[in-house]
């Protein structure tokens, strides 16, 4: 897996700030949050969406992990001067590999991953670790929990590989440049075998 180079990470950070805006106005207007909720975003970089999304959805808790811990100390920099000097109570920051989530089965009703799973590979058009990072987050999701993600490269094999592990695919917009996905999706919950019907009653 590949790390970013310091000057990749300086170019994205700064272009990522400008795009989230509209990314974020598209997810406010489509995604709902139940009260409580417990959120995770996955390869948060500097915490940029992060801040609108939980000023926006005030969540029971919101976890935002990276890779890099250089980008987690930005990210806990960012957010703190955001709220007058700290992090809020309810925001954790933390290092995590979205490929080995360090968080038990079933314990998120959503999972933000913003430009991520394109990068947890060596080379970003090759599909060899994504679906792990998929399959990953569907074992972190509640029943009836979401993922909510943007994507730059992989947009139908990721779709089809949430299919194939039971989201429903809700909704997907044409992002930026008309190259990136907003897609939003739900882990349905796993089908009831038929019971078979009372017998002797
Ligand atoms: C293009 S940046 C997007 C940052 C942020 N999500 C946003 O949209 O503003 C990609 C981020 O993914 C992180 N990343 C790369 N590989 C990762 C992995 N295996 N697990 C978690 N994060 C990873 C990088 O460190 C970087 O911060």
């Amino acid at each position: 897996m590949s790390r970013m180079g310091a000057f990749e990470t300086f170019l994205v950070n700064r272009l990522k700030r400008r795009s989230n805006e509209r990314l974020f106005r598209v997810i406010r207007s489509n995604l709902d949050l139940p009260f409580g909720s417990e959120c995770l975003e996955i390869g948060c970089g500097t915490g940029d969406m992060a801040v609108r999304l939980f000023d926006a959805y005030r969540p029971r808790r919101y976890v935002a992990t990276d890779y890099d811990s250089a980008q987690v100390t930005r990210a806990r920099t960012d957010i703190a001067r955001h709220n007058g000097g700290h992090l809020p109570e309810t925001l954790e920051l933390r290092t995590a590999d979205a490929l080995r989530l360090p968080f038990p089965d079933e314990s998120f009703d959503v999972v933000f991953a913003f430009a991520v799973f394109h990068h947890v590979e060596d080379h970003f058009w090759r599909y060899e670790l994504v679906p792990r990072a998929v399959s990953e987050v569907h074992r972190v999701l509640r029943p009836g929990g979401r993922i909510v993600y943007e994507e730059w490269v992989h947009k139908p094999r990721i779709r089809d590989d949430l299919l194939r592990m039971g989201f429903r695919v809700d909704r997907w917009h044409r992002g930026n440049l008309g190259l990136s996905e907003l897609t939003i999706a739900t882990k349905t919950p796993p089908r009831t075998a038929n019971k078979p019907p009372n017998s002797g009653q």
